[in-house]
């Protein structure tokens, strides 16, 4: 699958191993139409990504990324990367003593990791076999699932029973005052950060903002993986718009759908 063929939105409820789960009340969880929009814009700023990130977290992303590992990942461990990008996640697993593998839709992405052992694919559809892998994390890529539910049922298949997944992303408070607050700095600081990174291209890190408009509550996300993965805690930080979420695999083969 590409971002083309995943580009249309989809609705409907999904049929897991653990029953049929009805949609969220309002909308599917996930970028569904807007998918494509954002993953081709996240082509186009490889280069300078890492960096341009890093600022806009506000040098944050090193310690989310630590905590995310330090709960996910024991020495030894054969560690997915969802949507690894150019490898950041992955660095800190190797270190820990974890052998990634790395999984993006992007190509160029994966290129730019200089990580040997990476597969091009989705979230929705995981090109392993069941329980294949001992943990999972992620950085700043969950909220940019084309359909979370979907993704969270896959990623439950291919974890073993008892696995870890934790990952860092941005969030969104239940506050509404604290998800204005953060919705306001996400609509001026990545252009203007991306544009002094790398020029007019950089603007395109003002697709954050579409991102964020579609990127669920914290109570909502918690709630979503507590149901196809099992026991969740999401540690909150910048006013709930900085999430390290941890989970552990309850069910074996969770999402065969
Ligand atoms: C914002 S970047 C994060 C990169 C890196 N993980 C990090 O820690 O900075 C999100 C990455 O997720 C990938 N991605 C988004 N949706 C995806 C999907 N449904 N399946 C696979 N990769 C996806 C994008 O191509 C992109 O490389």
């Amino acid at each position: 699958m590409t971002a083309e063929t995943l580009g249309g939105g989809q609705t409907g409820s999904l049929k897991t191993a653990a029953g049929r789960i009805g949609p969220l009340k309002t909308r599917r969880a996930g970028l569904q139409g807007k998918w494509a929009y954002v993953v081709n814009s996240l082509q186009e700023i490889v280069p300078s990504y890492e960096d341009a990130s890093s600022r806009i977290s506000l040098f944050q992303d090193r310690r989310m990324r630590s905590e995310a590992v330090a709960f996910a990942v024991k020495k030894g461990d054969l560690v997915l990367d969802l949507g690894s990008g150019p490898g950041t996640m992955s660095k800190v697993v190797a270190r820990a003593g974890g052998e990634p593998v790395l999984l993006d839709a992007s190509r160029a992405m994966l290129r730019a990791s200089g990580f040997t052992n990476s597969v091009q694919g989705v979230f929705e559809r995981l090109p392993f076999r069941d329980g294949a892998f001992d943990a999972a994390v992620s950085g700043f890529a969950v909220r940019d699932a084309h359909d979370l539910e979907t993704a969270a049922a896959e990623l439950g298949r291919v974890l073993k029973a008892g696995g870890r997944f934790a990952f860092c992303d941005l969030g969104k408070s239940d506050n509404p005052l604290q998800a204005l607050a953060l919705g306001l700095y996400i609509r001026v600081v990545p252009g203007v950060v991306g544009l002094a990174s790398t020029g007019r291209s950089g603007l395109r890190y003002g697709s954050l903002f579409d991102t964020y408009n579609l990127v669920l509550h914290n109570s909502e996300l918690k709630a979503l993986l507590g149901r196809y993965l099992g026991e969740t805690t999401i540690h909150e930080m910048q006013m709930g718009g900085a999430i390290v979420a941890k989970c552990v695999n309850g069910k074996s083969a969770a999402g065969a759908a």
